[in-house]
């Protein structure tokens, strides 16, 4: 097979970049190692910042979000057993988020690319990657038992933290910053309506725990625990009981339960490559970095990269122009590391961490009182929670 770009990855990443390029007369096609039914049935993010919702209205993929996601015009952030409410949307000129599952974008953007005409080769395996200086690199795949190429101008790694593209960048080109958090997170869905109109962030010396939503009658909600921790350990009181001892209030406020009918333990990691370019291989989204889910930045980051990456390639195609795919590397990083650091910072200041002592805890507690009465402060943690604005 040939194509112009070869993306591996049905992630939000390879599909939005495919469907960005479709756009701009650029051909793609996209392996997937996963199937359709697998791919659109993966439970993960939930929140999506303003741009990308403005970003997925103007493609005109926005008609089923505008209808069953939720627009949320602020959070809450709990800690010392009260609420504290900060407003988004007025410390943002406007701006507010939208929950709305990321299976439900991947199934809109599976269907639109297939509504086009598009190719996504699910269950295709990438192997390995080749030629990556020359002009005409290659991807090798299996497929229903045979080994594949793909030929193509250019590769997009978007296959994820554990895919085969980043390691294709030689070890002596790239460099890797990481930090494993001493927690993880247990996510739970809950056949219950939701417990409160906005998501609560709460601060709690047994951990941190995550009030959100899906629909009005699906929650999600996800507390802090051992990332060795097993889900068989969790049956569906003990869960309940670790919510209600860290959602507690002064004022007696209580979840509202259900049965629980999804479970699943998160690790969480930060971690970021420089640089996100080998020759004609370009990583986007989480190959090249992961954020812990705290900001809930990582999807947001995975659709600012394709961006830059579809205009560069687009520069590319239309006139010739390298500049903006020299320049990606570098213009994606500033992004990616602004959201490391919000995402390193919400964390710190909202989980406890081993041998916590007494001190740390202090400290997280001033920066959450600030949080809360300093307008500065406030704006800081809004504009970053809604989305700075792409460059
Ligand atoms: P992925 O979604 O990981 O997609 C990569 C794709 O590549 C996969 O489909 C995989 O099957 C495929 N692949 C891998 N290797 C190969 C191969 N060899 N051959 C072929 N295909 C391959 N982000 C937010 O923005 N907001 C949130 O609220 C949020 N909450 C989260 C909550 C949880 C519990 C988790 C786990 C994550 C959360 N995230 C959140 C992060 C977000 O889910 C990821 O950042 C996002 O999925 C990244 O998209 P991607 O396309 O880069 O990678
Ligand atoms: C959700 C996930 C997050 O990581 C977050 O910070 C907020 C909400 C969610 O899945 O709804």
């Amino acid at each position: 097979m040939r194509t112009q770009v070869g993306i591996v990855g049905a992630g939000p990443a390879g599909l939005l970049l495919s469907h960005l390029l479709h756009r701009e007369g650029i051909e793609s096609v996209v392996l997937d190692n996963r199937s359709r039914a697998d791919i659109e049935a993966t439970i993960r993010a939930g929140v999506l910042e303003q741009g990308t919702v403005d970003l997925l209205q103007a493609l005109g993929l926005g008609e089923r979000m505008q209808r069953e996601g939720a627009v949320h015009h602020g959070i809450e952030l709990r800690f010392a057993g009260l609420g504290h409410r900060v407003d988004l949307s007025e410390l943002t000129g406007g701006k507010a988020i939208t929950v709305y599952a990321q299976h439900e974008v991947i199934k809109d953007l599976v269907a639109a690319r297939l509504g086009a005409g598009g190719t996504i080769v699910f269950d295709a395996e990438a192997a390995s990657v080749h030629d990556l200086d020359g002009v005409t690199p290659m991807i090798t795949y299996a497929h229903g038992g045979a080994r594949e190429r793909l030929t193509c101008d250019f590769v997009a790694g978007c296959d994820g933290f554990h895919g085969i593209c980043r390691p294709a960048i030689p070890q002596s080109a790239r460099k890797e910053f990481a930090h494993v958090y001493p927690f993880g997170w247990f996510g739970i869905l809950t056949r219950a309506p939701p417990s409160a109109h906005e998501l609560i962030y709460t601060h709690h010396s047994r951990g941190f725990a995550l009030v959100s939503t899906r629909s009005p009658d699906i929650q999600r909600l996800y507390f802090q625990c051992d990332p060795h921790d097993d889900v068989a350990n969790w049956p569906d009181e003990r869960i309940w009981a670790e919510f209600r001892a860290r959602l507690a209030t002064h004022d007696g406020w209580t979840p509202r339960e259900g049965p629980v009918i999804q479970k699943n333990i998160v690790a969480m990691r930060s971690f970021v490559c420089e640089t996100m370019r080998h020759g004609r291989l370009f990583l986007a989204g989480d190959a090249a970095h992961i954020v812990p889910p705290t900001g809930a930045k990582g999807l947001n980051l995975a659709v600012a990269d394709v961006c830059l990456l579809s205009r560069a390639l687009a520069a590319f195609y239309r006139d010739g122009r390298q500049e903006l795919l020299n320049a990606y590397p570098e213009t994606a990083l500033r992004r990616i590391w602004r959201a490391e650091h919000f995402s390193w910072w919400m964390t710190s200041m909202l989980h406890q961490f081993p041998g916590n002592d007494p001190f740390q805890e202090r400290l997280q507690l001033a920066e959450l009182a600030y949080v809360t009465t300093s307008r500065a402060k406030a704006v800081t943690l809004a504009e970053n929670y809604v989305g700075l604005p792409l460059e």
